[in-house]
């Protein structure tokens, strides 16, 4: 990664982070009292906004950790600033809050990334299965006739097993799936209902 795309995700980073930070001294300090019962629940989903926002704006997961820290500040200051102890309630609840809001978020994010990732894995295998097996009675045109035959995805799984021994290229089970995952991925775009 260059320099400017560091400076300028740590700037989103900060910036972010200060907007939340600031938003959560100015309730810390408006609605203190009359809005106490929903305040937490508002500012959990401003919180996962940010948090979001972060992510999508940088992609990078630092960005994420670093308004939160920025946020927890916010709210130390805002601590200060009312003249309250840091473990009462006011200030440790939705520190702990954004730490766990951040770590949550942060592993949906991997758990979507490491999904998506074995995905095209899966998909890359099924090309390059098809382009060394699969040649010679049809190209990939076939895939996109105006009158295919294939209409689900089960019945692309049929046929692949079914030209998998007309091609005598035995595949094994999950090269029959990366093969369909990567057609269908391509060509045929079904829903898959089931694998
Ligand atoms: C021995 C020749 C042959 C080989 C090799 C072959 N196919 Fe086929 N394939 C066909 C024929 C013929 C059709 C068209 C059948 C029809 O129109 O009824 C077809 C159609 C298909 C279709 C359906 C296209 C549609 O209409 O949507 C898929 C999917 C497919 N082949 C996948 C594969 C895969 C994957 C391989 C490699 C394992 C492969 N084929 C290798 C002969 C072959």
């Amino acid at each position: 990664m260059n320099k400017t795309n560091l400076k300028s995700h740590l700037g989103i980073g900060i910036m972010l982070g200060s907007i939340w930070g600031f938003a959560e001294v100015a309730l810390g300090l408006g609605l203190r009292s009359c809005a106490a019962l929903v305040s937490g629940s508002l500012m959990t989903g401003v919180a996962l906004f940010f948090i979001c926002a972060s992510w999508v704006s940088t992609r990078r997961f630092y960005v994420p950790v670093l308004i939160v820290i920025i946020a927890c500040l916010f709210k130390l200051f805002d601590a200060l600033l009312l003249n309250l102890p840091v473990i009462h309630g006011a200030v440790a609840n939705p520190m702990f809050a954004f730490l766990m809001e951040g770590f949550a978020f942060l592993i949906l994010v991997a758990v979507f990334l490491t999904a998506t990732a074995s995905f095209a894995a899966d998909v890359e295998h099924g090309k390059k299965l098809y382009s060394e097996r699969c040649g010679g009675c049809h190209d990939t045109k076939v895939h996109t006739r105006p009158n295919r035959i294939v209409h689900t995805y089960e019945d692309l799984v049929n046929r692949i097993r079914f030209c998998d021994t007309a091609a005598k290229a035995n595949f094994s089970e999950s090269d029959i799936f990366n093969v369909a995952d990567y057609l269908n991925d391509t060509f045929y775009k079904f829903i898959k209902v089931k694998e």
